[in-house]
């Protein structure tokens, strides 16, 4: 599949080089990008809502607005305006059938979750994605959305471009996931909205519940008992004003560049702090980082926080079994900072690392070694040992956006000059104004 190397590259935008200087001390205070999983929920749930959605400080990151692509593709109008947009929905029967495919980008969530609401069209929609989306298994929500009645075509009947041929027909399932994945979840739920009856999923560890929490704002019939989900189809949504929390995940490159530079004291505003994420901000504490989550309030369902983080010394430590999923998308910078811990990092149970934006087991220790640090990898998880210094040295994002970002991060505590981050645009498919809050907050 294509000619990308071996890690996969995303090479949509012209390829930028960022060089990271070594920095002594961090300090002041910024705003992340509204958080990425809840804009495209919002934006997909907007879009088959009845009437109009006002979404304040959704994501500026590409993903989410690919996804707000392939609603307009699909016949739904959206106002882009200062600070806010709009989503004017049109109901649960009201999408159009594309004129031509829909482009998910390095989307993930797009393709799989937005899966899940063509199921219950009535026409056949294709979707397509770039490189690294090409390679990403879909098999996992193709399994579903044929148990409920759709039929979908994919290449070598996993990979994207998928086709899925929609019915108004779909069947109410109760589903058990082998996978924990809340876009798995999500796909199956989105498509209950649709189905006549109850559709329920039960999923093997918790996973966020972003989509729960927000299907019920919309006004979904939707209630979780245990590790089970279930909606009640055929009731239409109504559209709502939302504000969008800010992204933890983004912030976690900050938790962790605070934690490791020698002098550090910086406030991240308006944080999503839902407890389904927060495993990272746990991990941290137990391991001696000095975090504090202040002043929480509610929006919208979810929870919102400033974050306070200080330089501190973190102790390492093990993530396996529930909180490998739970730490899934942080596990990259939170290698760089195992490096540097008392007693080093282990990652257990983390096959799902090898199927994200690249490998990221792979490229994970390609730019540690780079750097010049020792890591043993398995297949489904790696060590670093503790106590090891950064050297300056030329990485790559591989395409990858958190690989991009997690290694910044690196170069701030390298020794011996200018780290070089390679194809570092990737960043903006989350978090595009990531390198300029970065240079904001060096002292
Ligand atoms: C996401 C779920 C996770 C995560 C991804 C966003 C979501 O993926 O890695 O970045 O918004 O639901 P999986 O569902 O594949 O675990």
């Amino acid at each position: 599949m294509g000619s990308g190397g071996r890690f996969g590259r995303y090479n949509k935008r012209l390829p930028m080089q960022v060089r990271i200087a070594p920095s002594k001390a961090l300090g002041g205070a910024i705003r992340l990008p509204g958080d990425k999983s809840i804009s495209h929920r919002y934006a997909i749930l907007a879009a088959i809502a009845e009437g109009t959605t006002t979404l304040k400080n959704f994501s500026s990151g590409a993903d989410p607005h690919s996804t707000l692509g392939c609603v307009q593709s699909l016949g739904i109008v959206v106002e882009t305006g200062e600070g806010e947009i709009k989503v004017h929905g049109r109901g649960l029967r009201g999408l159009q059938a594309p004129a031509g495919q829909l482009d998910a980008g390095n989307s993930g969530s797009t393709i799989r979750m937005l899966s899940g609401v063509l199921a219950g069209q009535p026409f056949a929609s294709t979707i397509f994605g770039d490189e690294s989306l090409s390679r990403r298994p879909m098999k996992r929500i193709m399994t579903p959305l044929t148990q409920m009645g759709a039929r979908i075509e994919a290449v070598d009947g996993t990979y994207p471009p998928i086709t899925i041929y929609g019915t108004r027909d779909l069947k109410a399932i109760a589903y058990e996931t082998p996978v924990a994945s809340a876009q798995v979840k999500s796909c199956v739920l989105f498509a209950g909205l649709s189905c006549a009856g109850e559709t329920s999923v039960t999923e093997p560890l918790k996973t966020r519940d972003h989509s729960e929490i927000a299907m019920r704002e919309f006004g979904a019939d939707i209630k979780t008992i245990g590790r089970t989900t279930t909606v009640v189809g055929g009731k239409e949504l109504e559209g709502r004003e939302l504000y969008v929390p800010g992204d933890l995940s983004g912030a976690a490159f900050f938790l962790v560049a605070a934690m490791m530079n020698p002098e550090a004291n910086v406030i991240l505003y308006d944080v999503g702090v839902n407890p389904s994420r927060t495993a990272l901000i746990d991990f941290l504490v137990g391991g001696g980082g000095q975090v504090k989550v202040l002043d929480v309030r509610s929006s919208g369902g979810e929870l919102v926080g400033d974050l306070q983080v200080r330089n501190s010394k973190f102790q390492g430590g093990e993530i396996s079994g529930g909180l490998t999923a739970a730490l899934i998308d942080e596990i990259p910078v939170l290698a760089v900072l195992g490096a540097t811990s008392e007693n080093g990092l282990t990652v257990r149970d983390a096959s799902e690392l090898r199927v994200k934006e690249t490998d990221r087991i792979a490229t994970v220790a390609e730019n540690l070694r780079r750097m010049g640090i020792e890591i043993e990898t398995a297949a489904d998880g790696f060590h670093i040992p503790g106590k090891q210094t950064f050297r300056a040295a030329e990485v790559d994002s591989f395409g990858d956006h958190r690989i991009g970002m997690a290694f910044a991060v690196a170069g701030l505590v390298a020794e011996g000059g200018e780290t070089v981050v390679n194809e570092a645009e990737a960043a903006s498919v989350s978090f595009p104004e990531f390198f300029s809050s970065l240079e904001s907050i060096r002292t």
